[in-house]
């Protein structure tokens, strides 16, 4: 019996007909003017696909290795615009599979290029021994969420530009939109910004001395390599969102420039899990002009009108103690320094508004501003459960859910076993948490419901020191949640999902991605 198509995420129908569709060799894709650029995007990433697969499939089937594609099989995969498609949502397409070619109708070009990757996971599934077999079948798809994010942590470890392209066509193989780039943290600053040299020069280092040698790692990325990322990104149709983690979380910047901590330091760039007492300073001015360079920097760079700002775990005990942190409460007739954060983040998100930007902020933003409410088109990211989301949802905001313990957090442990790396003190989060959570709680009312543009998986990285252990965690739980964030709710079940994953594995293990092998529950 043929393989089933088994995509994920699931397709809104997936209709099977009469027939097979056989190529000897790859289907030629041609295609309507207006879809240039996929086209290319797609050929380009096929070439390094089948080149991937040559190499697998020398080691693991039975034919020969060598056997090039042959590209002029008289099949084609006729790309076709369709304007009747776009109810609503340009990123609807059609894929239809005949015994004689197929055919993938889009309204728009990202549209287009969802079919494209749905044919592009049909290819790395399907193709075997140089051509390629299909049951033929009818799919219409769109997505449930605009919204379909994943975040990198590039601040405890560095990841280099390779690594975060091939995370990018994995995800949009999945259909993933957004990457949310983690910048910086207390371990490190990835970010050149000029007139602050040390931000690089000293923010990017650290030394680790949790072993028993002494050494120094980090990195950051320079504007051509940011260039160069959001260029790729936006040839898949995803969105590249920077995060400059503020006013906590700062002791790489306070390494750099110590004279915006409340103690004047001495800092150091952070090699320890944790978080750490010394934040920028609220009392002192000079830690906006230091925000206006990095917002001038990112405004420069990042062709996204939202920058996310941070905000979460910021430690008072500074401020508390802190003169001129204790002169700014008084000036603002505040009770206590927690408040200082959201006269903070409303003074951000202005100079951002100055820029064309929209902040994001994760939920912290929205804790003590009572004082300074939080301006309305700030977007909340949902993470310490789903309780800070449906919060700001009934204050009007947007949210993108992400929580921690539901699993969206791929660097807790998949499975309950002291041999699965992660965090000791966190709880596991097993592939079936993270197909199970839903952006949109019962609790929600309709209304509350239209605030949740979609969610995210988020992999911190304090433990992850290497691309193929991030690849490890974050497979194949992001497949999981790719299917929350796209498929209805209706439509996702487990069992059937875990069928297909079984087939999907292959993908993965075609392109040569580390990938989660054990219990899914
Ligand atoms: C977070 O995990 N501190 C957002
Ligand atoms: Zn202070």
């Amino acid at each position: 019996m043929m393989k089933q198509l088994a995509i994920i995420p699931q397709p809104v129908s997936t209709t099977y007909t009469e027939g097979v569709f056989y190529s000897d060799g790859l289907p030629e894709i041609k295609g309507a003017g207006e879809f240039s650029k996929e086209l290319e995007t797609v050929k380009e990433q096929l070439c390094g696909d089948i080149e991937k697969l040559h190499l697998y499939a020398s080691e693991q089937f039975s034919g020969d290795g060598e056997k090039k594609a042959n590209i002029d099989t008289g099949k084609i995969v006729n790309c076709v615009l369709d304007s009747s498609l776009n109810a609503g949502n340009d990123e609807a397409y059609k894929l239809i599979i005949k015994h004689d070619g197929i055919t993938v109708s889009a309204a728009a070009g990202k549209g287009m290029f969802n079919a494209l990757q749905t044919f592009r996971q049909l290819m790395l599934s399907h193709y075997r021994d140089g051509s390629l077999a299909l049951p033929c079948a009818e799919i219409t798809d769109y997505p449930r969420f605009p919204w379909r994010g994943f975040m990198l942590d590039c601040a405890r470890h560095f990841y280099d530009v390779s690594f975060i392209k091939n995370i990018l066509d994995i995800m949009s193989l999945h259909h993933l939109n957004r990457f949310h780039w983690h910048l910086n943290d207390d371990q490190g600053w990835r970010l050149p910004v000029p007139d602050y040299p040390w931000l690089t020069e000293v923010g990017a280092r650290k030394l680790e001395t949790r072993f028993q040698y002494e050494y120094y790692t980090g990195g950051f990325y320079a504007e051509d390599d940011i260039r160069g990322i959001v260029e790729y990104a936006a040839a898949r149709h995803i969105e590249v969102i920077p995060e400059i983690d503020l006013p906590g979380h700062a002791s790489a910047v306070l390494a750099a420039y110590p004279g915006l901590g409340c103690t004047g330091g001495p800092y150091r760039v952070e090699d320890r899990f944790g978080i750490f007492e010394d934040v920028l300073c609220a009392g002192n001015n000079e830690i906006f002009d230091l925000a206006a360079k990095v917002f001038d920097t990112l405004a420069r760079l990042f062709p996204s009108c939202y920058v996310h700002i941070g905000g979460d775990e910021v430690r008072f005990n500074r401020w508390n103690n802190c003169p001129k942190c204790q002169k700014r409460l008084k000036e603002f007739n505040l009770e206590k320094p927690e408040q200082l954060q959201s006269w903070i983040t409303g003074t951000l998100v202005q100079m951002l508004v100055r820029r064309g930007k929209i902040a994001i902020g994760w939920e912290e933003i929205l804790d003590d501003c009572d004082k300074f409410p939080l301006p309305k088109d700030t977007v909340v990211m949902s993470w310490r459960g789903s309780e800070g989301g449906i919060k700001a949802s009934k204050r009007g905001h947007k949210v993108i859910m992400s929580p921690n313990i539901d699993g969206c957090y791929l660097d807790y442990r998949q499975y309950d076993s002291p041999e699965e790396p992660g965090p000791h003190w966190a709880v596991t989060s097993t592939v079936y948490k993270s197909y199970s959570v839903d952006p949109v709680t019962p609790e929600m009312s309709e209304e509350d419901a239209a605030h949740i543009i979609g969610g995210q998986g988020h992999l911190w990285s304090e433990l992850i020191y290497a691309g193929k252990i991030a690849e490890y965690m974050i497979f194949p739980r992001l497949c999981a949640l790719s299917e929350v964030f796209w498929t209805s709710k209706e439509n996702r079940h487990f069992d059937d999902f875990s069928r297909r994953l079984k087939i999907h594995r292959e993908r993965l293990d075609c392109l040569g991605v580390q990938q989660y092998r054990g219990e899914l529950k």
